[in-house]
């Protein structure tokens, strides 16, 4: 097996990923240069898809401020969420955002060149930067990139997965063990940091708003490898995904639809929002959510609608280009017809337990954006907080790591010549048959025992069932393609997910029992054991 080194190495190719990895080629000592590790093409990420924007406090923005953010958060997170980390994360969002626009990021302005501010669900004022209208996460994603590719001394290893971090007989993190599926090759990666900036899970989930890519794979590894994991029983579910068909992967009509007024109705156009909360269609996700799911069981529909024909064609197109593209493909004129949405599982706020500054339980490992859980978001995510806790947390990530000295060393550890072994042999086996099956069904079991609505008997049943499909996988170390790693990190994640979402008896924020309605008002956060 290849033997490489590196100062520091960055798995996953999103906004939190780039950002870091351009900050530390900017301004930290990186005798052995970075390593940019991405499952598919470095232009794609979970962070390439996000459409409504990314949270900014101002100082030109005379209505809002950081005292007003961080309230707005917190009420969103149900009282799980870290005050301290809120009002650290809301306090820098002038400053990461300034940044990105250096690197080239142009946020959406007004005919007076002002930025424009535009409002989502449970924010009380407007306060969400935008760019291409609703191509926020591209045009963040593709200037990130563009701005990376000037950079020298970055590699990037594209159709590669990270499949084993590298743990010494000190327990400190020394690197991974990498594997690009196309090639059938594996590399082992030495750095003194190894950063995971992998993304979320929304693909445990029949129906989900993010790309395939999304298989908690960073989460899976860190926990393998005894990082402590923390809010796992929380994943939120996106209220208005474009329910045309029954396709998993689910297009998004952003909440900034509703921002501008969009009203959620029944197949008659009558409003629903108001038998469930005074906020209506801007009440917090979970709440919309749990709104049409069970609008949608009570009278025995597969979806609801968004009817936002009060904005005039040349305005929404204007302002929602991607989505009006994607209706009129499908025959829909928002401005004349209802759109047909539907929940779907679209953010997790849980994952690897970290500091503002990415640093985990583990020395020498660290995570940053979506796969890491800071304390921010709580038990409910505040919509667009999560761009912004990917650049903030980036930015201190790099602060950190320019205080260490980077210098790769060759690692020559019994405990890591061992964890290597698994992955040297040359034997291929055949590659597991029922893999496809068995996507479906985890994304089947997860989607109905452990998705919007949970209960004990539900939860026990995906318990049993996500320990015989461990079984039926029959990996533990070494798989035998992309699709077998990622099955075994989704078992690994579920597994978690459900066992956190057994012990929380109680309902909150994006968490709901049915056997438990009520809040537990002395609940706190659950975290793994070291
Ligand atoms: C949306 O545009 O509705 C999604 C924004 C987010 O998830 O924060």
């Amino acid at each position: 097996m290849k033997h490489k080194q590196y100062s520091a190495v960055i798995v996953g190719s999103g906004i939190a990923g780039l950002y870091a990895a351009i900050k530390l080629q900017k301004e930290a000592n990186l005798p052995n240069g970075i390593l940019i590790i991405t499952k598919t093409q470095l232009i794609e990420s979970n962070s390439k898809y996000a459409q409504g924007g990314m949270v900014c406090v101002m100082p030109e923005n005379k209505l809002d401020s950081t005292t007003l953010h961080i309230e707005d958060t917190i009420k969103a997170g149900a009282g799980l969420t870290d005050r301290k980390v809120a009002e650290f994360i809301s306090k820098n969002s002038a400053k990461v955002v300034k940044e990105l626009q250096n690197f080239g990021v142009n946020f959406d302005r007004d005919e007076n060149n002002k930025l424009k501010f535009t409002k989502e669900a449970a924010h009380s004022v407007n306060r969400i930067l935008h760019a291409g209208g609703d191509a926020t996460g591209f045009c963040i994603e593709n200037a990130l990139v563009q701005y990376l590719l000037l950079q020298k001394d970055v590699d990037v290893y594209e159709e590669t997965l990270a499949v084993e971090i590298l743990k010494d007989s000190n327990n400190i993190v020394r690197g991974l063990v990498a594997y690009n599926y196309e090639k059938n090759e594996y590399t082992v990666i030495e750095a003194p940091a190894v950063i995971l900036a992998t993304g979320g899970i929304g693909q445990l989930y029949r129906y989900t708003t993010n790309p395939d890519i999304t298989t908690g794979d960073g989460i899976a590894l860190a926990y393998r490898a005894g990082a402590i994991v923390k809010d796992m029983e929380f994943v939120q579910f996106h209220p208005t995904a474009f329910a045309l068909s029954d396709k998993g992967t689910m297009f998004l009509i952003s909440e900034a639809v509703r921002g501008e007024g969009a009203k959620l109705v029944d197949k008659n156009g009558h409003t629903f929002m108001e038998k469930y909360d005074k906020r209506l269609e801007l009440a917090p996700r979970d709440v919309v959510t749990r709104a049409i799911y069970n609008e949608m069981k009570e009278t025995g529909v597969s979806n609801v609608y968004l009817n936002a024909t009060h904005i005039s064609e040349e305005k929404f197109e204007k302002r929602f280009p991607t989505i009006y593209g994607t209706c009129k493909e499908c025959g829909i004129n928002p401005s004349k017809d209802y759109i047909p949405v539907s929940p779907s599982a679209h953010y997790f706020m849980g994952g690897i337990k970290t500091e503002v500054n990415g640093t985990t339980s583990l020395k020498g490992l660290y995570a940053i954006g979506e796969a890491a859980c800071t304390g921010l978001h709580g038990a409910n995510r505040l919509a667009s907080n999560s761009i912004l806790e990917c650049a903030v947390t980036a930015y201190e990530l790099v602060n950190y790591l320019k205080t260490l000295n980077l210098s790769a060393e060759k690692v020559n550890d019994e405990k890591i010549k061992r964890t290597i072994e698994f992955y040297e042999d040359n034997i291929q086996q055949n590659k597991n048959e029922n893999i496809e099956s068995m996507f479906r069904r985890l994304k089947d079991l997860m989607w109905n025992n452990a998705g919007i609505i949970r209960n004990a008997d539900k939860l026990n049943k995906a318990k049993e069932e996500i320990d015989k499909m461990f079984i039926e996988l029959g990996r533990t170390y070494k798989c035998y393609s992309r699709n077998e790693y990622e099955m075994r990190n989704m078992l690994s994640v579920a597994k978690v997910i459900v066992d956190f979402a057994l012990s929380r008896k109680e309902s909150r924020g994006a968490h709901y029992r049915e056997d438990f309605p009520e809040k537990d008002m002395i609940a706190k956060s659950q975290q793994s054991i070291a």
